[in-house]
């Protein structure tokens, strides 16, 4: 099946189908007609045109991104640590600058330029997780980033020093007003920052399940190149992170405005050596999802046959994918564990398997571990030490099956 791309219209080939899916941060409270909840195709395709790989069904963003959205980026310490990190970096030897942020979500990043008294917007759909940003000190403007707005925000405010985004500006099927959006905010020698999942991780860690409704698009060095390129802007650094299993930070700049590091025509070089764009390369990532799917349900099927209590942690968006691709229900996962005020007491998406609070967790409430959040693994076996200290099993599927 061909559709057409996202970025530049070119036509779009199908290498993976996880077939029908929920929306995976949509989390049914137990009393609701379970009958309305949304499905839709997820599979993923290449661009023969620029190389973007992306989703070949979206969901309207307003379904994914609203008022209630759950995700919470303060969820985890390892990843507050992260953002005041980046925070530092970006304000640190600039005077009086003007920041903004795509996707603010609760504040985690801006809370930094807040404490420092510097000039800051957030801008966010969800007015609940801006409830939480402003608590911080934060300020967010409710809604999507979208070029008009950003015009608005300069017209109020004036060009921004630095735009920062974190796994958000893949998350969009508009990135492209988005892109212009930016260009017209940033002063001239600004800095666009984007943080988010990159293509090379997926492939090398068969990460299948960061395929969800909201990864849309997934970067490569070359395919960011044109997109920036659209948009007047340029790459001019890149920095591969540890972080929620291998991402990117991404630095642009206007075109000609700062010279490129080194770094950039280095991953270029290595994502065509390793062949990352190549569709004999997708498809032998698609060929491994299969087998990680196989291997993981024969491995609970077994356990439940052994009469092991199987439990998740972390009600990720990501376990929506690998729930309801492995078709994993309550007689095989009997809850998942999140620490996320908002998931808790609901159902999973998709598989309804009740979400309960970390304190239903511990010691002997369970054999086994899914860890469906393999992302936040140190953090997470770290505060659940007395879990494996008394016997219990942690269970992965990235890179591979594996009992710990
Ligand atoms: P995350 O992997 O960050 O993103 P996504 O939902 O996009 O896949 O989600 C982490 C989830 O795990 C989130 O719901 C919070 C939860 N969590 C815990 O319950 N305890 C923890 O210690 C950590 C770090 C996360």
């Amino acid at each position: 099946m061909a559709t057409s791309c996202l970025v530049c219209t070119g036509p779009v080939t199908q290498f993976l189908d996880l077939g029908r899916q929920p929306l995976s941060d949509a989390f049914p409270a137990p009393g609701d007609d379970l009958s309305r909840e949304y499905f839709f195709r997820l599979a993923l395709g290449q661009c023969s045109t620029c190389t973007m790989v992306q989703l070949l069904e979206v969901p309207p963003a307003e379904r994914m991104f609203h008022q209630t959205y759950p995700y919470r980026s303060a969820g985890s310490a390892v990843m507050r640590e992260h953002f005041a990190r980046v925070a530092e970096l970006l304000l640190d030897g600039r005077t009086d600058p003007f920041v903004v942020e795509i996707g603010s979500n609760d504040g985690t990043f801006l809370r930094t330029a807040a404490e420092r008294g510097v000039r800051h917007l957030g801008v966010d759909p969800s007015g609940d997780a801006a409830l939480e940003a402003a608590a911080r000190g934060v300020r967010v403007r409710v809604d999507f980033f979208t070029e008009p707005l950003a015009r608005h925000v300069l017209a109020e405010h004036g060009p921004a020093d630095v735009v920062f985004s974190a796994n958000t500006v893949s998350h969009d099927p508009n990135v492209n007003s988005i892109l212009r959006g930016v260009a017209a905010l940033l002063a001239p020698d600004g800095v666009f920052v984007f943080e988010d999942p990159y293509l090379g991780s997926v492939l090398a860690n068969t990460a299948f399940d960061q395929i969800i409704d909201e990864h849309v698009l997934f970067f490569s060095a070359r395919s960011v190149v044109g997109l920036l390129h659209r948009a007047g802007l340029e790459l001019v650094d890149v920095e591969r992170l540890p972080v929620h299993g291998g991402q990117i930070r991404f630095t642009a700049a206007h075109t000609g405005a700062r010279p490129a590091a080194a770094a950039v025509d280095e991953l270029l070089a290595e994502e065509d050596a390793l062949g990352v764009h190549r569709m004999s390369r997708l498809r032998e990532f698609a060929a491994r999802t299969a087998d990680r799917r196989r291997a993981l349900v024969a491995l609970l099927r077994r356990l439940r046959a052994e009469g092991a209590r199987v439990v998740g942690y972390g009600a990720t968006a990501k376990s929506a994918t690998v729930a309801n691709y492995c078709g994993l229900g309550p007689e095989l996962v009997s809850a998942v564990i999140d620490a996320t005020p908002a998931k808790q007491g609901r159902l999973t998406p998709g598989t309804h398997i009740p979400v309960l609070p970390p304190e239903a967790f511990g010691p002997g409430t369970a054999d086994y571990a899914l860890l469906f959040a393999w992302n936040h693994a140190e953090e997470i076996m770290a505060k659940e030490r007395a879990f494996a200290e008394a016997g219990g099993r942690w269970v992965r599927y990235v890179p591979e099956v594996s009992v710990d």
